[in-house]
């Protein structure tokens, strides 16, 4: 770590100590203790940044509710992805609203991938100006810093920053499930995929240093992690930028060795860059999860080249036929886009084609949606909306038809789940996770959650099974 990143760390947990001081006279003043509730919008890095959010609320005091009801703080870490997502989020800022004008005292904040756009933060700014506390990607980890303003009294903290200088590292985190979690390796993207928002509002690709990515995988293991979850935007390219680095393929090794380390994922890897001997790695270490989500986006050469994702049709299903045969228990996941302008009818076939080759285990078919900003947005040639509904109910057909294909391959056989939760519609059944990321519901008590036990996969029910202990 970097001697300014430890500096900085230092001064955010001083801020929590703090808000800490802070609390406690909030709450003799009102003869109970804070809530407070994280809303969280998008990917997995949101689902991590969460947990951090979470952490620093519960170190600070807050009691943390799963409901945003009753809390007196609700935080939003929003997500920009789509449309549809700041959409939802707007939705909810209208409701908070009603709240806060009954209840003055509540405190409410926005963070995440929205603000750091800059027409959204302007709009925010103006348009809902009883948000308390507005920060964004880049200076997330100055969470404790704005908390402890805000328990001071000070409203409007809004604050944006443009890049990130540091990597702030040992801040606490409050995880949702003991028994696993996810570990960031990568900040950022450098792709710039022409449709993409995702590098303007996560900046440039920044890796983190092996040693302190291992160092947080140990004391997680030490804690009772048994699987987890490598994340970065394109983890493919870990490493790229900092002197004497590891490639991805040994740092997926050297975390399979982490003792207590059971099972080990990663999200998500760019076509481009994915290498043989990632193959050969995930092939040859039985800890790393049979599962692999390789966005396609497009089907169509011509497209691709518009997204910028630079491979072509033919080598992106040689690459996928390649790693179904060197590992054939592999179940392989993708995002496909519909409605990229300028698509037409024949690009959509190109998309179908390469789904009934590769029949992927599981699809995500998102409408393209225009981001502001990025190159795609500002092209006159947006596909009608009749054109794009009726491309996207063929995809979603041929997506279906081949997952549910896929998901039948493994009736009968008896694999490995890690309980994760008591079922909340079957009394005395589990649900757990195959290394293949299929879900399993079975026969099981709650003792058995974090745990790893062998299960027979009886009845296949679209994309999940029921099955029962082997
Ligand atoms: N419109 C629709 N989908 C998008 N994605 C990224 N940007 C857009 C956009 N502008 C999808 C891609 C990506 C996933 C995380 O979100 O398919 O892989
Ligand atoms: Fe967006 Fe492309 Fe980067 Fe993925 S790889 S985050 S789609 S720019």
């Amino acid at each position: 770590m970097k001697q300014s990143d430890i500096l900085a760390t230092e001064k955010q947990l001083g801020y929590i100590s703090e808000s800490a001081n802070a609390l406690k006279i909030a709450e003799e003043n009102k003869g109970r203790k804070l809530t407070a509730s994280v809303v969280t919008f998008g990917c997995q890095m949101n689902a991590r940044d969460s947990e951090k959010l979470a952490g620093i609320l519960v170190s600070a005091g807050f009691e943390l509710l799963e409901d945003t009801e009753d809390a007196d703080f609700v935080l939003y870490n929003t997500c920009t992805v789509r449309d549809n997502a700041n959409q939802k989020l707007y939705g909810h800022l209208g409701e908070v609203h009603s709240r806060k004008k009954k209840n003055p005292e509540m405190m409410v904040g926005i963070c995440g991938c929205l603000p750091q756009e800059p027409s959204a933060f302007e709009r925010l700014k103006k348009s809902y100006s009883f948000v308390d506390l507005i920060f964004g990607t880049h200076n997330l980890y100055a969470f404790p810093e704005y908390l402890s303003r805000l328990l001071s009294g000070e409203r409007h903290i809004y604050e944006i920053m443009d890049h990130s200088d540091n990597i702030v590292e040992d801040l606490p985190v409050l995880r949702k499930y003991p028994f696993k979690s996810g570990v960031n390796i990568m900040f950022g993207c450098n792709n710039f995929c022409t449709y993409c928002i995702v590098p303007h509002v996560r900046g440039r690709e920044r890796s983190r240093e092996s040693a302190d990515i291992l160092a947080e995988i140990k004391k997680l293991a030490d804690s009772g992690v048994k699987e987890v979850m490598l994340l970065g935007q394109n983890v493919n390219s870990y490493g790229n930028g900092l002197a004497d680095e590891i490639s991805f393929p040994e740092l997926l090794k050297r975390t399979c060795d982490v003792p207590g380390i059971e099972r080990v994922r990663f999200m998500t890897s760019h076509p481009k860059d994915l290498s043989d001997e990632l193959i050969k790695t995930i092939k040859e270490n039985d800890k790393i999860c049979r599962h692999l989500h390789l966005p396609l986006q497009s089907g169509s050469t011509k497209v691709l080249k518009e997204m910028n994702r630079r491979y072509t049709k033919e080598q992106y299903i040689d690459l996928a036929l390649k790693i179904r045969n060197e590992i054939p228990d592999l179940a392989m996941t993708t995002d496909i886009m519909v409605g990229f302008p300028g698509e037409t009818a024949a690009d959509v076939d190109d998309t179908i084609d390469v789904i009934n080759k590769v029949k992927y285990d599981n699809a995500f078919t998102f409408i393209y949606s225009k981001r502001m900003g990025t190159p795609a947005a500002v092209r006159e040639d947006q596909v009608p909306e009749t054109l794009v509904k009726e491309s996207f109910d063929r995809v979603l057909k041929v997506v279906q038809d081949t997952a549910k294909e896929q998901s039948l391959r493994w009736q009968g056989q008896v694999l490995d789940a890690l309980v994760e939760e008591e079922n909340s519609s079957m009394d005395g059944y589990v649900t757990g996770r195959l290394s293949n990321n299929m879900i399993v519901h079975f026969e099981g008590c709650k003792e058995m959650i974090g745990n790893i036990v062998p299960v027979r996969l009886d009845e296949c029910r679209g994309f999940y099974y029921m099955g029962s202990r082997a």
